[in-house]
């Protein structure tokens, strides 16, 4: 019996070497092997949630919830640090940072944590806060806005609101300054940093416009989920297309009935997606520099779900929905980072464009190794501490 589970053991060590070996990592990765093993977990993650998902044994948001609050108990048992406390503001739950080094009467940061607007918490998102609040010095403030399903949109969007009019209105008490208030994020988190950005521009309670802001990977568009980086990086184990596609439903429609939609691409009004191209809204043809070194076939045929158009179509033309219709007038200076190896770098260079086009003033930061979930791994990688001190950099140029 023993020699029977050592030889199993064997096996499966050998199998797990021989599917870890086979993942690829981007050229001059500074850890390729730790990469893959990153990587390959992450993967075996997702593979075990589909499993129990299709089971029936839990729901997606439910899994991806378990996964990063389980993730986040490991992180806050190992730090060390503790300039932090939790707290409730009118109906949103926060975690501050400060400590009797905060400079009073200066900047604050906000920080709006990633998860697809269903997952994570400010304790998932702990070990990154935690060091740029050790990098900074400045009153930090970490996000736990209520998340989708069970709140779709704009109920994150209100209630990240909601606390930065909070912070703003209690400045005196937190000794800080109401119009050094910078927002950032990453993935639905760089999203709802750009939402709220331009909630606070011209405001007709007069509160102050964010004084800039921090776009870390951003999810900016539900448009099309086939450009070229949703193709190429189609599987990629840190953030595959499938999961946008479950994000997008859940967090528009506050269900899971239309993931198949997105999946199959089947959101956006064929019309409608003629008129984007057209006003090089939804342009693929980006800088060389961005090329994947494939022919990427576009002009698809056409095929929409008109159930679904019927029904939500109306918020793919809303300006205050959509990332990409607004006028960024008047928009503060932005930091912008997109990964080449990343379903999102497209909507990062969508945005990018348009920021450009209204004049605002952005920093954009493009890794060409980097991919989703890069944040997050502090101190893994070097490519990590450039993005970080990159942040850092900015943030000390602009507050
Ligand atoms: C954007 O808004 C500004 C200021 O409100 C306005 O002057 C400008 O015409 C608008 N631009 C477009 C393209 O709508």
């Amino acid at each position: 019996m023993r020699k029977l589970l050592l030889f199993g053991a064997i096996c499966i060590g050998i199998y797990v070497a021989y599917e870890v070996q086979r993942i690829d990592v981007p050229a001059g990765f500074s850890k390729p092997g730790s990469l893959r093993i990153v990587k390959f977990i992450y993967g075996g993650i997702n593979d075990l949630q589909n499993l129990c998902v299709s089971l029936g044994l839990v729901s997606f948001s439910d899994g991806k919830r378990f996964i990063f609050n389980a993730l986040a108990s490991t992180s806050d048992i190992f730090s060390r640090d503790r300039d932090w406390t939790d707290a409730t503001w009118d109906n949103t739950k926060v975690r501050i940072y400060t400590n009797d080094k905060v400079e009073e009467n200066g900047p604050a940061f906000v920080f709006i944590h990633g998860g697809g607007w269903v997952s994570g918490s400010p304790k998932s998102h702990h070990p990154v806060v935690q060091k740029l609040f050790n990098e900074l010095q400045i009153f930090t403030v970490s996000l736990d806005y209520k998340m989708a399903p069970e709140h779709k949109y704009p109920g994150p969007e209100d209630d990240c609101e909601a606390a930065i009019v909070y912070l703003m209105k209690n400045a005196k008490i937190f000794k800080i300054d109401p119009k050094k208030i910078m927002v950032g994020g990453d993935s639905a988190g760089g999203h709802l940093s750009i939402q709220m950005a331009h909630r606070f521009v011209n405001r007709p309670d007069h509160l102050p416009s964010l004084r800039s802001i921090i776009s870390i990977y951003p999810v900016t568009q539900p448009y099309s989920l086939s450009g070229p980086s949703y193709k190429v990086n189609e599987n990629h184990h840190l953030l595959p297309t499938e999961n946008m596609a479950k994000y997008w439903s859940l967090y528009m429609t506050g269900t899971f009935e239309w993931e198949e939609i997105f999946r199959k691409n089947l959101q956006t009004k064929c019309s409608y997606l003629k008129e984007l191209h057209q006003s090089k809204i939804l342009d693929f043809h980006f800088p060389n520099k961005y090329d994947y070194g494939k022919e990427l076939s576009e002009n698809e045929e056409c095929e929409y779900s008109k159930e679904f158009w019927d029904q939500y179509g109306y918020l793919f033309q809303d300006d205050k929905f959509s990332i990409l219709l607004k006028n960024f007038t008047n928009f503060p200076p932005t930091f912008l980072a997109t990964m080449q190896y990343d379903v999102l770098r497209d909507d990062g260079l969508l945005v990018l464009r348009r920021l450009q086009k209204y004049g605002v003033k952005v920093e954009h930061y493009h890794d060409p190794k980097g991919f989703h979930v890069l944040l997050n791994l502090v101190d893994f990688c070097l490519e990590n501490k450039q993005l970080i001190g990159s942040i850092v950099q900015f943030i000390k140029q602009h507050s």
